[in-house]
């Protein structure tokens, strides 16, 4: 096990898990470009039958990417950084072991069934949690396994300090539990169904009205905090002082910052409920609230852009810490975007447009997606002990997807104020200006750039993929372990 004060860990984990990660990526990203170019061009929604349409797929490349793609790069990270900043190895503990490989293979079961199902049409219509009640229970058997496995690593840790990354795994780990259990009470509909023909899959949410939008809008936004944002927090405080060298830049303010987000986020998702039936003084919370979290997702991205301090060549000559620091800017726009859509009075343009999508996804792609992929060709020479295939196809990947990146959002943008201004347009006499179609027809050159956007996003993962596998089985071999930047090919 320990080859003198050196621990040798174990990556099989980890393995697994990147491999999930890239084939949910190419899976929920490749339905994401096909529903973006339905989007813009609706006959092509009639092309697999009911398979096909817009609505079994929309589901598809939400569940795909949140639960399928991002969460595996949690667990592919958590089981390569959890050993390594604890100081134990998995090696060390059979029983920890065979708990984490279960969780893997539980997990990877589960995705293909969400797949299946959804696409068979079983939701309970509830975004983000549109999986059903066996699933649900599935989830929660998962969730155990992957608590045990985190918690029974830190029992066994020779390092006494919890490092910063820790601390936003384990965050991710509480809030989901408590998030998914309150959200997905649900009675299956068979065990009152009295003998009339009923599906064994459906169940109705065992909350209603108002009611049922506030607990859908505590998970929904919490679910961006607890899966988009804090598990993505832990990876960047790892992985860009390891890639770059540098300790980071305050401690003092990861602290700060660690808290503020943990008491302020869960107040917010008042903010997907403005101008609705629910309370006014819990719009106004939600709003206050969101203005305020633009303080903790600030002190973050600044800790992490001051950690490269007096490094900034390197942003030059390591296309990793391009990625890296990158994605810290994504985080920083997002997270000044979310709070400006969530004031009132701005909300009232924004809302229901594409606007959102546009801010949803500067904040997946440019945050979320970037820091996984730099996180996982991080990982790959150590974990597989070679040096990446090629820093060029890197470089070239970075900026595609930048590129695509800037499309997408920039497109909704524009798409998505054009919208909220022509729907509220009247003339004098209080008529409205524009039927809903008139909206349609401006917006279609938006939504073709922000298909072709979504493809340059898909071809640079696609180049992602093609360079993690040759890293694996045919990079340089690496003799020893590199202290930080990843040694790379030409
Ligand atoms: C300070 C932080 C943030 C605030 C205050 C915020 C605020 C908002 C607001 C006001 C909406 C629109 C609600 C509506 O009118 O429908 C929204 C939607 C959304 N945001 Fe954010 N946002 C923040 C950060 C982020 C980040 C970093 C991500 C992802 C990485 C993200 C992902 C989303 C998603 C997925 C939705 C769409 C939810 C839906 O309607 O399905 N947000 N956010
Ligand atoms: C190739 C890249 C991608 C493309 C082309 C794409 C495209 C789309 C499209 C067309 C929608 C539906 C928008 C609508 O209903 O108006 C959507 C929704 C969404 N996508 Fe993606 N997507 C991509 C990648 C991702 C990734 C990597 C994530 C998360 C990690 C993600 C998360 C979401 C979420 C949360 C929504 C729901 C947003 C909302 O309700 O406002 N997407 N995407």
């Amino acid at each position: 096990m320990q080859n003198g004060a050196r621990i040798e860990y174990d990556y099989s984990i980890a393995k697994a898990f990147t491999f999930a990660t890239i084939l949910f990526g190419i899976i929920g990203m490749t339905v994401g470009v096909i529903i973006a170019f339905q989007l813009a061009f609706p006959s092509l929604s009639n092309l697999a039958g009911e398979y096909g349409t817009f609505s079994r797929l929309r589901p598809l490349h939400t569940n795909g990417v949140a639960f399928g793609f991002t969460l595996s790069g949690i667990f592919a990270t958590w089981y390569y950084v959890g050993q390594r900043v604890l100081k134990m190895s998995l090696k060390e503990s059979k029983f920890i072991k065979s708990i984490a490989t279960l969780h893997f293979v539980l997990y990877f079961i589960l995705i293909l069934l969400a797949v299946v199902t959804l696409l068979m049409g079983y939701t309970s219509s509830k975004e983000y949690a549109e999986l059903e009640w066996p699933l649900d229970v599935l989830v929660v058997v998962i969730w155990v396994l992957f608590g045990i496995a985190m918690f029974g690593m830190i029992g066994l840790r020779r390092e006494r300090t919890l490092y910063i990354s820790v601390w936003y795994y384990i965050a991710c780990f509480v809030a989901i539990a408590m998030l998914y259990l309150f959200n997905n009470m649900e009675v299956p509909t068979f065990l009152f169904a009295n003998g009339a023909p009923s599906s064994f899959m459906n169940s109705i949410s065992a909350y209603a009205g108002t009611n049922d939008a506030l607990v859908q809008w505590w998970y929904g936004h919490n679910a961006v905090a607890f899966v988009f944002t804090t598990p993505i927090i832990a990876m960047i405080y790892y992985f860009l002082p390891k890639e770059s060298g540098q300790n980071v830049y305050s401690y003092k303010l990861s602290i700060l910052s660690f808290w503020g987000l943990m008491f302020v986020y869960l107040w917010a998702g008042g903010h997907h409920l403005l101008y609705s039936t629910v309370p006014d003084w819990m719009q106004t919370m939600g709003s206050t609230m969101s203005v305020v979290l633009i303080l903790p997702s600030w002190g973050s991205a600044i800790n992490m852009l001051l950690t490269m301090k007096g490094e900034w060549g390197q942003l030059q000559t390591n296309p990793l810490i391009k990625f890296l620091v990158l994605a810290s800017t994504f985080y920083m726009l997002s997270t000044i975007e979310g709070p400006i859509q969530a004031i009132k009075s701005v909300n009232a343009i924004a809302h229901f447009t594409d606007w959102i999508p546009g801010h949803v996804h500067d904040g997946v792609l440019g945050w979320v997606a970037f820091m996984i992929i730099a996180s996982l060709f991080h990982m790959a020479p150590r974990m597989y002990k070679r040096e990446l295939y090629s820093k060029s196809l890197i470089e070239t990947q970075f900026w595609l997807q930048t590129v695509g990146i800037v499309f997408y959002f920039t497109s909704m943008w524009i798409a998505g104020i054009t919208q909220g201004m022509m729907w509220r347009a009247y003339d004098q006499y209080g008529s409205l200006v524009y039927s809903f179609i008139d909206t349609v027809e401006v917006l279609h050159p938006y939504y073709t750039l922000r298909a072709v956007g979504g493809l340059l996003f898909l071809t640079g993962f696609f180049m992602f993929t093609y360079n993690m596998y040759k890293t694996a089985t045919c990079g340089r071999v690496l003799d020893k372990e590199p202290a930080n930047a990843s040694p790379m090919g030409a």
